[in-house]
């Protein structure tokens, strides 16, 4: 058998704690997958103060500083101090694992030019999306992707329509370990935005920005809105949505939108994601699944971990890797009618 994958894991959190759960609980299995045993050796936290850790709790510029290392996981988020910890750890010709949405769709292009960037749980957590646009449809021609991107809102929106207030709705997807740090990621529609951004680069080939997507989030979605469109047959749903017909330009936004009661979409419960892609060959896929969660990132994070212990080529990040240094793609608003109704 190989020598261990030996890693070092950056955020003990939700994610990283059931990251680092399941590298211990499941370590036969994992090693079965890989081919070869992966031992986190180290972790660095922001408040290492009282915490227990199934490794050595160290400093981050020391496990940064020590050669061993065959991978840094990120599951920290937020751009700083992320993206200089990442810069730092390709360059000394480790592989990175991320799950930092708001970095890779900022900054992915830039940082893949460094080394092999590996970002499957950033977008629809346990939802195989990222590699499976960048590998699986790598000579396909996609024309759209319309998805509900966001578990805390979409966990939201459905308890919303159950009859819950939107704070108690918000606190129980915070309680469930679903919700960003800041929560307004969430529901003023950046983190879907980040994770549409994403997606567009893989499926179109093109370089965007997240900040050109325009985003509309559900702050303003209340009770009466959401019981008018159950009465005309609709559910209210935060959609990501992105299409684009010839070169020139993209469409993209998130917003909130009224989706018919039979649509697919409509029963995309609680903190699930759907994504669904119009490939030209493959034809219509909808991906479905839990798109937010500790267990949930945790098993994208570890897909990406087994890739990098059996040197499977980085296919996303080689992808965004091409795009660093082209100008960024003209972005406009969808119509109010595609994919769906606006609903604000
Ligand atoms: N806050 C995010 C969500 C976590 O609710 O979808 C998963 O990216």
């Amino acid at each position: 058998m190989r020598a261990p994958f030996r890693v070092a894991l950056f955020g003990l959190g939700n994610v990283g704690g059931a990251l680092a759960r399941r590298l211990v609980e499941d370590a036969d299995r994992i090693t079965m997958a890989a081919g070869r045993p992966i031992a986190l050796e180290g972790i660095a936290v922001a408040h290492p103060e009282g915490r227990r850790a199934p490794a050595p709790i160290l400093p981050a510029a020391q496990l940064l500083a020590q050669p061993q290392f065959d991978a840094i996981v990120e599951v920290m988020g937020g751009l700083e101090p992320a993206s200089t910890y990442i810069r730092s750890a390709l360059q000394a010709g480790r592989q990175v694992i991320t799950a930092n949405k708001q970095l890779v769709a900022a900054q992915g292009p830039r940082l893949a030019c460094l080394g092999p960037l590996r970002f499957e749980a950033s977008v629809a957590s346990a939802i195989p999306i990222v590699e499976t646009l960048a590998d699986t449809l790598s000579a396909d021609r996609i024309g759209s992707i319309t998805g509900i991107l966001n578990g805390t809102t979409n966990s939201i929106l459905a308890a919303m329509g159950d009859g819950a207030s939107y704070a108690d709705a918000l606190a129980d997807a915070q309680r469930r370990g679903l919700a960003e740090a800041d929560p307004s990621a969430d529901v003023d529609a950046h983190d879907p935005a980040a994770k549409l951004a994403i997606l567009v680069m893989l499926a179109f080939r093109r370089r965007i920005d997240p900040s050109q997507i325009e985003r509309v989030g559900i702050r303003d979605v209340g009770p009466e809105q959401i019981e008018n469109g159950r009465q005309r047959g609709f559910v209210i749903k935060l959609i990501a949505a992105a299409t684009t017909h010839d070169d020139t330009r993209i469409q993209a936004d998130v917003r909130p939108r009224l989706v018919p009661i039979d649509a697919p979409m409509a029963r995309v419960d609680g903190a699930m994601n759907a994504i669904a892609v119009d490939a030209e060959y493959a034809g219509s896929l909808i991906f479905e699944g839990p798109g937010a969660g500790p267990d949930a990132a945790a098993s994208a994070v570890l897909a990406d971990l087994i890739r990098a212990a059996k040197d499977a080529p980085a296919s996303a990040g080689s992808l965004l890797a091409t795009l660093a240094d082209a100008s960024p793609a003209t972005v406009v608003p969808l119509a109010a009618t595609i994919p769906y109704p606006a609903a604000s």
